[in-house]
């Protein structure tokens, strides 16, 4: 008898980037499309997230509802919830408070999708135009690629390791998510780290800054919660 179990949104996501960021060879543009379509037709609450739900209780209490569903309007701090890290891609769910920054940081080697799920949400993105690294300090010349508001529903998002606005940042302007793919993972140990920058516009050259690292900024305060959607079936469990 065939089998008429419907795989879970996130299931077919983990299976697509199983399939697209397992093989040898970079990712056509027709995989990436198709992650892409994948992501979009994504919901917060195919996640686990409730986008809607607030307690209202104090705002120290946890944001994970009797429902066993995370309510997005009660995050209080900006919220990882992680779904997957293989050696080749990870998945997860970034929550922000309104008003939570995440500031500009990089993706080196990396291919990024990024869905907002729901919320609006201030973007900034570059793309190197000349990168210099002295050794203690990554500096350099950047081009704008985004800078503008993002706001749900909208077409997920893709950044190239040389295009597409690899260094980028995020200011929520109301409660949002963005589901993030990432390949491959950052990884310290394999010279993947994430690092933070400083954007410093060039007078009379507009579309352009000068950005200078820094270190990870104090105030940057990135919470875990539970992933609470449905279970993924890795291919570990099936070997
Ligand atoms: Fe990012």
């Amino acid at each position: 008898m065939a089998c008429t179990m419907e795989r879970s949104k996130i299931q077919v996501i983990y299976d697509a980037c199983n399939a697209v960021f397992s093989q040898k060879e970079l990712p056509t543009f027709q995989q990436i499309q198709w992650l892409r379509n994948l992501l979009d037709k994504t919901k917060a609450i195919d996640l686990g997230i409730d986008e809607f739900g607030f307690c209202g209780s104090s705002p120290s209490s946890s944001p994970t509802s009797v429902e066993g569903l995370i309510r997005g309007q009660d995050v209080s701090d900006i919220t990882y919830i992680h779904i997957h890290e293989c050696d080749n891609f990870s998945i997860g769910v970034f929550c922000f408070p309104a008003g939570g920054v995440f500031p500009l940081h990089d993706h080196p080697r990396m291919t990024v999708l990024s869905k907002l799920l729901y919320g609006s949400v201030h973007v900034k993105a570059y793309d190197w135009v000349k990168v210099v690294n002295s050794g203690c300090q990554t500096y350099g010349l950047a081009g704008s690629v985004v800078d503008g508001i993002l706001k749900a529903p909208c077409e997920a998002s893709v950044l190239f390791p040389r295009s597409g606005g690899n260094i980028h940042s995020f200011t929520a302007l109301t409660p949002c998510a963005v589901l993030d793919v990432l390949s491959p993972p950052y990884s310290e140990e394999l010279g993947r780290p994430s690092t933070y920058f400083s954007d410093f516009p060039v007078p009379f050259l507009s579309g352009y800054a000068v950005l200078k690292e820094k270190r990870l900024p104090d105030d940057l305060v990135v919470i875990g919660a539970p992933y609470l959607g449905p279970p993924i079936v890795t291919q570990n469990d099936l070997s």
